[in-house]
């Protein structure tokens, strides 16, 4: 086992509660669709709280839950697909604000998935002897990216920040398994700015053209909106999770009934429930709050862990799966002790 465990948890839910009522009245929707095929009644979105803003206040909670000092925090890792800034990257300017002032500092890049990618590659910096703490930071105010006249996507996401100090002294991580399916990544896909500089004549040199093929898919992807295939996206998920979670159980020697907590990425209700059921685990051992918090991307996991920390679930020797997946495709999951 690497010793990375999970020693501090924070996070941060801006206080605008948009309820699926509030949905219904700007796209066609009716809170009973929402609920039935997600499961989410509520979500919260941003007031005006940048991202640094929501990452540093739960940076600062887990710091603080942790009694880690930050100077001693050796790594900072931040995940975002809806940074403030190009640069400089989150990760800076929450180390910044944290006093992290020994640490260096970077973005994971792997949407909904970040938090497990940045998790493992905390727990291999850990144990390369390289740092003692890390602190990971999840932050997204994902409204940036939702168009709200688009009914199939804008009822799904909600804005928060979720972070832990993760290090040696408590539980730590078993097994990890992430992959990756880039052919697979036009299922759902948001662009960013598009080329443009005074020399630009269009003619380009490329006999092939510059198209990355998602607009094969999505023929009108010309803003900086999420564009989705929720079926495909939805069977993916479940694939993906229920993979992870065997595999890390399989590496470890763990019998998936023998995981007392299931921490999934919340994006539907639905996804949650099938991977239950294709598990064989009830839905007793899933950690659930996407009724209240919808689709956070990456801060959804770390959200839920301090849930868990302030209810009294994060008990010490218990064993969790963490899976994620997301836009990439992304997936993955690690298997700790608490
Ligand atoms: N309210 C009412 N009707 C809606 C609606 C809404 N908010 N959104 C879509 N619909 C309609 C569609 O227009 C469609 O109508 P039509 O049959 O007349 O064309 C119908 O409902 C069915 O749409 P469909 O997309 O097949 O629904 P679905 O059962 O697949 O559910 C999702 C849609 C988005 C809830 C589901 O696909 C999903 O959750 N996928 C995974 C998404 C996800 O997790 N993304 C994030 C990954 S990190």
């Amino acid at each position: 086992m690497i010793e990375a465990g999970i020693l501090g948890t924070g996070s941060y839910l801006p206080d605008v509660v948009v309820t699926n009522q509030d949905m219904s009245g700007i796209v066609e929707t009716s809170d009973e669709w929402i609920t039935t095929r997600t499961g989410i009644s509520e979500r919260r979105l941003s007031s005006g709280e940048p991202t640094w803003f929501m990452g540093a206040v739960a940076a600062r909670r887990a710091i603080a839950a942790s009694g880690v000092d930050p100077k001693s925090i050796g790594l900072v890792l931040a995940t975002t697909g809806t940074p403030d800034y190009f640069f400089p990257s989150l990760a800076c300017i929450v180390q910044a604000e944290v006093g992290a002032d020994d640490a260096f500092a970077f973005d994971v890049g792997a949407a909904c998935s970040g938090f497990v990618y940045a998790y493992d590659i905390a727990s291999k910096y850990i144990a390369s002897g390289a740092v003692k703490y890390v602190l990971i930071v999840s932050a997204e105010n994902i409204s940036k990216l939702t168009n709200y006249a688009d009914r199939s996507t804008c009822i799904l996401f909600g804005d928060g920040a979720g972070a832990v100090v993760v290090g040696p002294g408590r539980g730590g991580v078993h097994s990890s398994y992430l992959r990756s399916d880039g052919k697979g990544g036009d299922v759902l896909v948001c662009r960013a700015l598009p080329i443009s500089h005074p020399f630009l004549d269009g003619t380009g040199r490329n006999p092939e053209g510059w198209d990355s093929g998602f607009q094969d898919r999505f023929p009108d992807l010309d803003d900086n909106y999420i564009r989705m295939d929720g079926q495909e996206v939805y069977k993916f998920a479940v694939r993906a999770v229920v993979e992870s979670t065997q595999a890390v159980c399989a590496e470890a020697g763990i019998a998936v009934s023998e995981v007392d907590h299931f921490v999934m990425h919340q994006a539907n209700m639905r996804i949650l429930e099938a991977a239950a059921r294709r598990l064989g685990v009830g839905m007793d051992r899933f950690v659930v709050h996407i009724g209240e918090m919808g689709n956070a991307s990456s801060a959804s996991i770390p959200i839920c862990l301090d849930n868990m920390a302030r209810d009294g679930r994060m008990k010490p020797g218990d064993k969790a799966v963490l899976a994620g997946f997301g836009a990439g495709l992304t997936y993955g999951a690690m298997l700790v002790t608490l």
